[in-house]
């Protein structure tokens, strides 16, 4: 059977948040009959939980071992086959994830490399995304031809790369930028980037930001919030897609719900979000959520898709969309999108579609419901003003207005045309800013300095 399709029948049973015995228990005589078919066999039982599955592993390591030879012997090197499938038959016999041995896991159809270090991609991730660009591949026009799709906590890369090979459309310029806070993780990212993406250079860009930071924190020191690296290396402010699938396990549910073999080899970082011991074990697990709303909301995403652990969690972000007041509508995902099953409904009034655990929550808006064919599309302006972060600039602040010759409150063309100009330059468009504000209310503003970020009061859609 081909290795994908063996991946997808029971790999997306190995979910890091899905509870599983850890030490089954093997009757002997199926050690028997393992170590009669071979001898490396039996000590496969205890991962596998099965003889079909431990027979099928030990096939891909002695392939991996042939190809690593094989390339060794290319440069001249030599190496003892046997004790090299002896040593990862141990690795994998103490939970060392397949994955990790072989360094690759398949994520839709796309052979994503994988290394410790960075989360291995989950084919439930992959549904979720499969199942979005289904929804998009059906859409006439995105905007201009252009469609910008923003991933956080992007890990190997593998959701902006399954977008792209998904939605297959020439007629569509796709523009990504995954970010991450990890170097292992960006590194594999450019990686996995450079063998499998299709983009025109420079339209699959990567950044290095902690997303949790406060956009408006001082930020003289340490990791860069997302606000202040998407400015320095000059990529746009407006995004239409937002993908995050983030760390989201509370600590309790990391000892309570993974596996040994997750919590032993599979990056903390990725998994469960920062906190204080003692701290609120719910709200640190749903840490990420608020953050990657509020930067929908910043980034005027027209769509935004972020995975989740369970109902629970899933009815606590819907929560947190809804607070926002910016999308015009919401639904939950479970891990087979697709299915056929009737949709039910939640009792706090929402959709869950598919089948399955649940997995992921869909906010829409704007353009973004048409293009899901929800309903007719609203003028974005108008849920621009809606939007928490925005407010029309008032006369007395004009300061802020360098295009005074303009009506200030006509807000198709003015949000456009600014969005324009700093999609264009956004580094003069800033300097611009700057110095109008200096020039215009250095008294009032108090300027202490002339780092950018010191404008933090500017808001960040200007
Ligand atoms: C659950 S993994 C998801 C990886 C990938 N998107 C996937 O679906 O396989 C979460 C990722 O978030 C990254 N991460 C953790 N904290 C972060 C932060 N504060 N800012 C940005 N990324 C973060 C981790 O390095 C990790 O790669």
């Amino acid at each position: 059977m081909h290795r994908d399709r063996i991946n997808r029948r029971y790999r997306s049973h190995q979910h890091h948040n899905v509870p599983i015995s850890e030490m089954p228990r093997i009757p002997i005589s199926l050690l028997r009959q393992a170590h009669t078919i071979d001898p490396l066999l039996p000590a496969l039982l205890a991962p596998c939980r099965s003889l079909n599955v431990a027979q099928t592993e030990l096939r891909w390591m002695r392939e991996h071992v042939d190809r690593v030879a094989k390339a060794r012997r290319a440069r001249g090197d030599i190496i003892a086959k046997g004790a090299m499938l002896r040593q990862l038959v141990r690795e994998r016999s103490s939970g060392k994830p397949l994955q990790y041995q072989l360094g690759t896991e398949y994520f839709g159809d796309l052979e994503i490399q994988c290394r410790p270090g960075v989360l291995i991609p989950r084919q439930d991730t992959a549904a979720s995304v499969a199942n979005l660009v289904r929804l998009l591949r059906k859409v006439p026009k995105f905007n201009e031809g252009e469609l910008r799709l923003l991933d956080l906590c992007t890990g190997t890369g593998c959701i902006p790369l399954l977008f792209q090979h998904e939605l297959a459309r020439n007629d569509v310029d796709l523009r990504v930028l995954a970010v991450d806070v990890s170097d292992t993780a960006i590194n594999l990212a450019r990686e996995n980037m450079q063998r499998l993406s299709k983009s025109k250079p420079g339209q699959m860009a990567l950044l290095k930001a902690d997303v949790l930071i406060d956009p408006f924190a001082d930020q003289t020191r340490g990791m860069r919030n997302l606000k202040r690296a998407m400015f320095e290396e000059q990529h746009p402010q407006f995004w239409d897609i937002l993908i995050s699938n983030p760390p989201y396990i509370s600590p309790s549910a990391y000892w309570r719900t993974t596996t040994r073999s997750v919590r032993g080899f599979e990056p903390t970082l990725a998994l469960v979000p920062p906190g204080r011991a003692g701290g609120d074990d719910t709200k640190q697990g749903d840490l990420f959520y608020p953050k990657l709303l509020a930067i929908a909301r910043d980034v005027e995403a027209k769509i935004v898709l972020l995975e989740v652990a369970n109902l629970e969690q899933a009815q606590r972000v819907v929560r947190l969309a809804r607070a926002l007041d910016i999308f015009d509508g919401i639904e939950v995902w479970r891990e087979d999108p697709t299915s056929s099953a009737p949709n039910s409904s939640d009792k706090h009034g929402f959709t869950i579609v598919g089948e399955g655990n649940v997995r992921s929550v869909l906010c829409w808006r704007g353009k973004g419901s048409s293009w899901l064919g929800k309903v007719a599309a609203q003028d974005d302006n108008h849920r621009i003003l809606q939007s928490s972060s925005f407010r029309p600039v008032p006369a007395k602040a004009a300061h802020l207005d360098t295009t005074s010759s303009q009506p200030q409150f006509d807000m198709s063309s003015w949000v456009e045309q600014r969005r324009l100009e700093f999609d264009r330059n956004p580094c003069s468009r800033w300097k611009q800013i700057k110095n109008r504000a200096k020039k215009n209310d250095r008294k009032k503003r108090k300027v202490k300095g002339n780092t950018w970020y010191q404008y933090a009061d500017i808001p960040w859609r200007t």
